[in-house]
C-alpha cells in the first residue's frame, strides 16, 4: 500500500492548510474530505434532496445521486514561499470550489455527514482516491496520499502509516476562522463563529457512526500556540 498520512481534528483546527503544506513537502496527493462532504451537501441542495431535521431514513435518490457523482480534487502547488497550495473541487468536472464555504453549506454539512448510509458512500469514494489511478488523473503527488478529516485515522485508513490529531481550543479556532473570512472579504461576528464551531464539534463528536475522536495510535499536536510552519515541520519530521 502506498504511503498514507491521516490528519484528523475539529473544525478550524488548521487541518487543511497544514495537510496541504505537508503533502507538498512529502510529494503526496492531498485529499480534503471536509471539502468532499461539502461538495456532497451542495449536490444534495441543488437537487432538493437535503434531508430535513428529524428525517428517519435517507432517501434512496440522495444516495444514488451521491454514488453516481464523480468528485475530484486538484491541488496546485504554491507559487512562492509566501503563498499556499490551492485545492479546487469538482463535481462531474464542474469547479464548485467557490460554492462550498458558504454559511448555508456549513450549516447543513454536519447533518448530512451524520447519516450512516451517506458516510458509507463517501467512505468508498475516499478509499478509491488513495489509489494510484486517482493519482494519475489528478497528477499531483506520486508518493501516496495525505487525507484530512474527522475519521480518517479511525475509519477510512485505520492502517495509515502516520496519524496526526490536530487540536486547538475553540476560542483560538474561532479567531482563525474569522481571520480567514476577513481575507475573503466577508467578516463574520466572532461570537457567531464561536457558536457555530462549538455546535459543529458537538455534532461531529456525538454522532453514532465514526464520531470525531483521536485514534489510539495518532500523534496529538496542539496548534493553539504554534505557528503553521512549526506544525508543518513537526509533522514532516514524524513522517
Ligand atoms: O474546515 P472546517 O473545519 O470548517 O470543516 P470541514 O473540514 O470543511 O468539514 C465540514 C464538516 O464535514 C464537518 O463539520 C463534519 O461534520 C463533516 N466531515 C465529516 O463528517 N467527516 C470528515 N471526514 C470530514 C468532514
Amino acid at each position: 500500500q502506498a504511503f498514507c498520512l491521516a490528519v484528523d481534528g475539529p473544525a478550524a483546527s488548521g487541518k487543511s492548510t497544514t495537510t496541504r503544506l505537508v503533502a507538498q513537502r512529502l510529494g503526496l496527493t492531498y485529499i480534503d474530505t471536509g471539502g468532499l462532504y461539502r461538495a456532497a451537501t451542495l449536490l444534495a441542495q441543488r437537487q432538493h434532496l437535503l434531508p430535513k431535521k428529524g428525517d428517519a431514513a435517507p432517501q434512496e435518490l440522495l444516495l444514488s445521486s451521491l454514488e453516481k457523482a464523480t468528485f475530484t480534487l486538484r491541488t496546485s502547488p504554491s507559487q512562492d514561499q509566501g503563498s499556499l497550495p490551492v485545492t479546487r473541487i469538482y463535481i462531474d468536472g464542474e469547479d464548485v470550489s467557490h460554492a462550498l464555504r458558504t454559511p448555508e453549506i456549513t450549516a447543513h454539512v454536519s447533518r448530512l455527514a451524520q447519516i450512516p448510509e451517506v458516510r458509507q458512500v463517501m467512505l468508498y469514494k475516499q478509499r478509491t482516491m488513495a489509489s494510484p489511478s486517482y493519482e494519475e488523473t489528478t497528477a499531483t503527488g506520486t508518493n501516496g496520499v495525505a487525507m484530512d478529516g474527522r475519521d480518517i485515522g479511525t475509519t477510512v485508513f485505520p492502517n495509515a502509516h502516520l496519524k496526526i490529531f490536530l487540536s486547538a481550543d475553540a476560542r483560538t479556532r474561532s479567531l482563525r476562522r474569522q481571520a480567514e473570512w476577513g481575507e475573503s472579504g466577508s467578516p463574520e461576528d466572532l461570537e457567531k463563529i464561536y457558536q457555530d464551531i462549538v455546535e459543529r464539534d458537538r455534532q461531529d463528536m456525538t454522532r453514532p457512526v465514526s464520531p470525531l475522536r483521536k485514534a489510539d495510535d495518532a500523534v496529538e499536536v496542539d496548534t493553539s500556540t504554534a505557528t503553521l510552519i512549526q506544525v508543518v515541520d513537526r509533522i514532516v519530521q514524524e513522517g
